[in-house]
């Protein structure tokens, strides 16, 4: 595969399976985290020597004891952003050390919410205490930029309760929040136990999503994209590569690679996928080649994700003049020099927006 600008790098090993999460996560396996490690080493050989971004992700790479962690940050190649995705529980001192001392420019936190019952409901292994002492942890050892993930909509969740996660989160003072609506996933345990209540539930989201939105714009972050909130600057560079539509390259089990029109996932099997990189083989994979509309029509759904105006750049095509018109009309978006910009209305329904503008 040619040079992508943006890496990512899987590391699928987790504590625990959280009911809710259908990424590609394997549990226990802790004999196999070296061999991982190895083959994550081995594949970036064929990586980018200068990418704009990376970020491991996972799973839960800050699952991985100290030395092998250190061992891959050390492996990975100069960039300008470097993200690491950790779990509360597994921050110690000394594994802040090793994230900032291994070029760790920015920690994503996994939060999800400080109410315990709600946490409980999730499946989570760390308390509200656990996750402000992360946070405490991270900052002492140098970490300046980081985000905090966050879900709304658990059920059982009052307006009560996200006043006070917004509260807590904003108290702890992170560049970034991703504020995600919990998705019912298909097949996850949770879906099975709760799916009917969060279907029950769907109208209230409307209104705890403006909450969110406010409250956040209140507290001097900017909303930048559809579930994401920075303080000025702080935008995550990684992701924005992902919603303007640009190449990038994943590495590890699960991976998905977008290069050009080449689509690469690869196949969730460790087993397989450490077999094939020790032998010194591409990982097993899926290949599917996208046609020029479907890309186009991903970097139109990710692009009007983003707080600004979206070119069209040869993308005009893919879209239905009639709805563009209706649209613009019922102050959903704007035409704008630079492109189409959804307006606010039109954020909060960005999905159902551009599916009705695309032909
Ligand atoms: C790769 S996942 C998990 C990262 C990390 N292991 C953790 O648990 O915090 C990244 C984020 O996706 C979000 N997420 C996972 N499953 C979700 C779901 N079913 N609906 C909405 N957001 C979800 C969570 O906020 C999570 O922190
Ligand atoms: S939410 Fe995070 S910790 Fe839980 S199973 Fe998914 S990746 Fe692992």
């Amino acid at each position: 595969m040619a040079a992508a600008e943006h890496l990512y790098l899987h590391v699928p090993f987790c504590g625990h399976r959280c009911g809710y999460c259908d990424f590609v996560t394997v549990t226990g396996s802790g004999e196999l985290h070296g061999r991982y490690v190895d083959a994550l080493i081995r594949e970036l050989r064929g990586a980018p020597a200068r990418p704009a971004t990376i970020f491991v992700g996972g799973g839960t790479p800050s699952l991985l004891d100290d030395a092998l962690l250190a061992r891959l940050l050390a492996a990975l190649p100069a960039c300008d952003e470097l993200t690491v995705e950790c779990n509360p529980e597994t921050i110690t001192p000394a594994k802040a050390q090793v994230l900032v001392e291994g070029g760790v420019t920015r920690v994503s936190l996994g939060a999800q919410s400080f109410q315990p019952q709600l946490l409980a409901t999730l499946e989570r292994r760390a308390t509200p205490d656990r996750v402000v002492q992360a946070v405490a942890t991270l900052r002492r050892a140098g970490v300046t930029n980081l985000n905090l993930d966050l879900m709304f909509g658990v059920p059982g969740q009052t307006p009560h309760d996200l006043a006070a996660d917004l509260d807590q989160a904003s108290s702890l003072e992170p560049e970034h929040i991703s504020y995600y609506e919990l998705e019912a996933k298909p097949g996850t345990r949770f879906t099975h136990r709760h799916g009917a209540e969060l279907e029950r539930q769907a109208e209230a989201l409307e209104d705890h999503y403006e909450t969110v939105v406010a409250t956040l714009r209140e507290r001097g972050y900017h909303w930048y994209e559809t579930a994401n909130f920075c303080r000025e600057g702080r935008q995550a560079r990684h992701n924005l590569g992902y919603w303007e539509g640009r190449d990038y390259l994943g590495l590890g089990v699960g991976a998905v690679s977008t290069i050009g029109l080449e689509r690469r996932r690869n196949r969730p099997s460790l087993r397989a996928y450490l077999d094939a990189v020790e032998a010194g083989q591409a990982p097993p994979a899926e290949i599917e080649l996208l046609s020029p509309a479907e890309r186009g029509s991903e970097r139109l759904m990710l692009g009007l994700r983003l707080d600004r105006p979206m070119p069209l750049d040869g993308l005009e095509w893919l879209i239905d003049p009639r709805q563009l018109e209706r649209m613009a009309g019922a102050g959903m978006l704007a035409r704008e020099p630079g492109g189409i910009r959804l307006s606010e209305r039109g954020r909060f329904m960005a999905n159902d927006v551009v599916s009705t503008l695309l032909r």
